[in-house]
């Protein structure tokens, strides 16, 4: 028997505005060990989906199991954020504490690690994603590409059994991007990964899903439907 799904999304609808549906009778399914490379174009609900698995959107239709767990309300979800990480699009919407460190930390000691711990913690995740001495940095003073990787280590530092990384690699220059391809490549938590980034998706996922018309599609169907003009 496989293992249980991480993520099972059934039937989601979602929209902003009566008038344009984002999210259209789409369903998603993450398997353990999955490395899902989310595409589509600017607009087309990306983030939207990942703050639906996150509970920071809720549907106007459908279900959403997060690890085995029926998530309705706000409660089901805050006992399943701990478990699931969420790297935001907008590394400021991440950043909130005065330095590198006190932002690292923060999940550590919500989680429910001493200071020493959760400082050890930070040390480590920082130190792994190459940023030893930044721990303390004003972090709003840090360039675009620092605070995408602070963001990235406040998220790994609480160690979640799901990442939910939205465009992890923008303002990354080659030799960071591929230091994070090789951090990815290898953590063994099942992973969804927007991106607009071929390379970094085609080294880093087992398999891509495109949103569609507001329909998640394996992306071998959209290139075949869009051959055949399937397209509507
Ligand atoms: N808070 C909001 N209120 C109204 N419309 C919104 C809001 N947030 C997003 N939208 C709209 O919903 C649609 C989906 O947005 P979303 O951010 O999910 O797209 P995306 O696929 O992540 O795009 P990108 O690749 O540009 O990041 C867009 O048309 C966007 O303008
Ligand atoms: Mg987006």
């Amino acid at each position: 028997m496989s293992a249980p799904a991480l993520i099972v999304l059934r039937d989601i609808c979602f929209s902003f505005s009566p008038t344009k549906p984002v999210l259209n009778h789409a369903s998603f399914v993450l398997a353990p060990g999955e490395k899902i490379a989310l595409t589509g174009p600017n607009g087309a609900g990306k983030t939207t989906l990942l703050h639906i698995m996150m509970g920071l959107q809720t549907p106007q239709t459908g279900t959403i199991e997060i690890l085995q767990k029926t998530c309705k309300t706000e409660k089901d979800f805050s006992a399943i954020r701990g478990k699931v990480g969420l790297l935001f699009q907008d590394s400021d919407d991440q950043l909130f504490c005065p330095t590198v460190i006190e932002d690292v930390a923060f999940g550590p000691l919500n989680l429910g690690y001493n200071d020493a711990q959760a400082l050890e913690i930070s040390y480590k995740t920082l130190a792994d994603l190459g940023l030893s001495g930044f721990e303390n940095r004003i972090t709003h003073q840090l360039s675009g590409g620092e605070k995408r990787l602070v963001a990235l280590a406040t998220v790994l530092a609480m160690a979640p059994d799901i990442l939910l990384l939205d465009e992890p690699t923008n303002g990354l220059d080659q030799t960071v991007e591929s230091r994070l391809t090789d951090i990815l490549q290898a953590l063994p938590q099942a992973m969804v990964i927007i991106s607009h980034n071929r390379s970094f998706l085609d080294q880093v996922a087992t398999r891509k899903v495109t949103l569609h018309n507001g329909d998640l599609i394996s992306g071998d169907e959209t290139i075949k439907n869009t051959i055949a003009g399937k397209t509507s």
